[in-house]
């Protein structure tokens, strides 16, 4: 089966509308006099003209220096990290999830075995302590994405067609995992006889709920009451809620559905999806009829939502949360809003597509069923440092009957076109969406978008092409001090734009000097320590910089400010993702995704056999925890 380098494949451009609208043209040339005039930059620092600037912060804010020494590039294939640190394999594709479940055996593996064996290209991770409500840094649950499963890599011949056990493989092997961990010295140990271990796949049923629940456009001939659906799938980033659930993210849901996508009442919404009829995975249509459109129209819809997994009861049914939207989320993020309310923000991860944030209308405590009532907005950047929210709700603005929109089961459903009708801003791939715990500054990580032509860039998307991504960093207002998360106007800047600085042609800034093994190109997920610290994981670095994947540090405030430094690599053909914390900020948890997917890699002849480096074993996704050797905190 041919398929090399799948993230450059996803996420094509189906954004109809992706074209500069007028008036930010004219805005654009003025924009570019005026920074021509001052000779600077001018989003760098804090947001221009909105005045908003952050009170500078005692502690946690980012500042404190990053002690590590900075690793060089490496292009090998195995992993390196900073001195003075260990990156222990935590738990790598295909181990037993739990005690007794059946060993790895790539090249006899059936679907029920990878039912309870960890699963593959693990991509998000969530580390919540044990027992619940306790801050342990030491004993906890951590939770993974499954994203993908490449055939060529992970079974023997690089088949072009696969057999139906190899489908059943495919789909036991997405999904989630949940496992407990425990830290013993400083090391970390999967707690095989735990009652919480636990697999979710395509298999799991799962429970729908929110404004799409039940819509005739969720219904199937094995779900008449579209309420009810078995699985996730393409599970990328994720997040966490307050009360203590995982947020799953579905991602590139539209190349799992095989047959003729143009026929019937849906022809023109696939087309927005991207859904082709033929997917990667239209093997899985062969086998089983709702991945099949000729037979089932309406599957498609029950994929590309954010799914709530309540990881401290094993017997719980995931929900599918409508309200958010469908997409291809990358991320579910959370912020406390100064009053209670919480904001979820996302990213749509396609080429000109748009950044989200759903607001609760409840307030923190109100019940477990928040996230089904709120409302949904999408990012529209201006010229000026303002950015809003564009609020997505039936019968505001173009939401109406007359559009299409008979009602929010409409807007969520084809979620991309609300947006886009709407006025949100056409992106360069959204990534991870996250909001910093302290300042409440929202880092809106765009990984790349090689085919923006010169002639579409916007304010926020300043490259044609952008072949080295760019992080955006939103501002919300303060209320009595607090971000207020659930504000329609922001101030709004660049944190970063990636790529070298000293090759002009990358149009790269920085907002401080970056070292030589410090620029970064393709970011993808970030996270932060305790002290406030950002950490950036990258996935394409390959391609667009010629060295492995990476994880950096940077500050976010004070002298150092947005300067990346390099922490760890990745062995060749992978991606790094996942960027995860104890509490303590001793342990740094990172997924090293789909290790060995270079092009022409296959099980037989892989580019690295990463982690094992054993004969027979295919290069495994795996989970690293790094600590640091004298047990301090990470980065210092
Ligand atoms: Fe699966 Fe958006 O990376
Ligand atoms: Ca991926
Ligand atoms: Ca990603
Ligand atoms: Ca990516």
């Amino acid at each position: 089966m041919k398929n090399d380098h799948w993230e450059e494949q996803d996420g094509l451009p189906v954004n109809p509308t992706a074209e500069t609208p007028l008036e930010e043209l004219i805005s654009r040339r003025m924009m570019l006099k005026g920074m021509a005039a001052s000779g600077a930059f001018g989003l760098f620092g804090c947001a221009s003209g909105g005045g908003t600037i952050i009170p500078s912060l005692a502690s946690g804010d980012g500042s404190a220096p990053l002690t590590f020494a900075e690793i060089g590039r490496t292009k090998d294939d195995k992993h390196h990290v900073a001195p003075g640190y260990t990156a222990q394999i935590l738990i790598r594709q295909g181990d037993p999830i739990r005690a007794g479940a059946p060993q790895y055996r790539p090249e006899q593996q059936t679907g029920a075995e990878q039912e309870q064996q960890f699963g593959t290209d693990n991509d998000f991770l969530a580390f919540m302590s044990l027992p619940k409500g306790s801050n342990s840094s030491t004993r906890g649950l951590l939770g993974s994405n499954h994203e993908n499963h490449r055939a060529n890599i992970c079974f023997p011949g690089n088949p072009s067609s696969l057999s139906k056990q190899q489908v059943e493989v495919q789909m036991a092997a997405q999904g989630f995992s949940i496992i407990e961990i425990a830290k013993e010295g400083n090391r970390w140990r999967h707690v095989l006889d735990s009652k919480y271990n636990r697999r979710i796949s395509t298999n799991t049923e799962m429970r729908i709920s929110g404004p799409a629940a039940g819509h005739a456009r969720m219904q199937t001939p094995s779900d008449p009451s579209g309420r009810k659906v078995y699985g996730t799938f393409n599970n990328c980033a994720g997040g966490t809620t307050p009360w203590g659930t995982m947020l799953t993210a579905e991602e590139n849901v539209q190349n799992y559905f095989a047959g003729d996508a143009s026929k019937g009442p849906e022809a023109a919404a696939r087309r927005r999806y991207g859904i082709t009829g033929k997917g990667r995975y239209a093997d899985w249509g062969r086998y089983f009829d709702r991945f099949n459109l000729d037979k089932e129209a309406n599957e498609h819809n029950r994929f590309g939502w954010i799914v709530e997994i309540d990881p401290y009861d094993p017997s719980s049914r995931p929900v599918k949360r409508t309200a958010l939207g469908r997409c291809a989320h990358e991320c579910a993020t959370h912020a406390v809003s100064h009053d209670g309310r919480v904001a979820i923000y996302s990213g749509d991860d396609a080429r000109m597509e748009h950044v989200y944030k759903f607001v609760t209308n409840g307030k923190m405590g109100s019940g477990r069923d928040l996230l089904d009532d709120g409302v949904l907005y999408a990012a529209r950047f201006e010229q000026n440092g303002k950015m809003r929210w564009l609020p997505l709700v039936h019968g505001q603005g173009p939401l109406t009957a007359a559009n299409g929109f008979n009602s929010q089961a409409d807007v969520v459903i084809e979620l991309r076109r609300a947006a886009t009708l709407s006025g949100a801003t056409p992106m360069d791939r959204p990534e991870d969406v996250e909001a910093h715990p302290l300042t409440g500054r929202v880092y809106v990580v765009l990984t790349y978008n090689e085919q923006r032509k010169p002639d579409q860039v916007n304010a926020a998307n300043p490259r044609g092409p952008n072949k080295h991504g760019h992080i955006v960093e939103i501002v919300p207002p303060l209320v009595d001090g607090k971000p207020d998360h659930t504000a329609i106007e922001c101030d709004w800047g660049f944190f970063l734009l990636g790529g070298d600085p000293k090759v002009a042609e990358h149009g790269a800034r920085y907002a401080n000097p970056v070292s030589d093994n410090g620029w970064l190109a393709a970011p993808d997920n970030v996270a932060f320590d305790p002290k406030g610290r950002i950490w950036i994981t990258t996935d394409g670095q390959d391609d667009w910089a010629g060295f492995n994947d990476s994880c950096y540090g940077a500050n976010v405030s004070g002298p150092n400010r947005g300067v990346p430094r390099a922490f760890f690599n990745g062995p060749t053909g992978c991606e790094m993702c996942g960027p995860c914390f104890t509490p303590d900020g001793k342990t740094l948890f990172l997924a090293v995704q789909h290790p060995g997917d270079d092009k022409g890699s296959t099980f037989d002849k892989p580019s690295t056999r990463w982690p094992d480096f054993q004969p027979g074993m295919p290069p495994r996704g795996s989970v690293v925890a790094i600590t640091k050797d004298d047990g301090g905190e990470i980065g210092g």
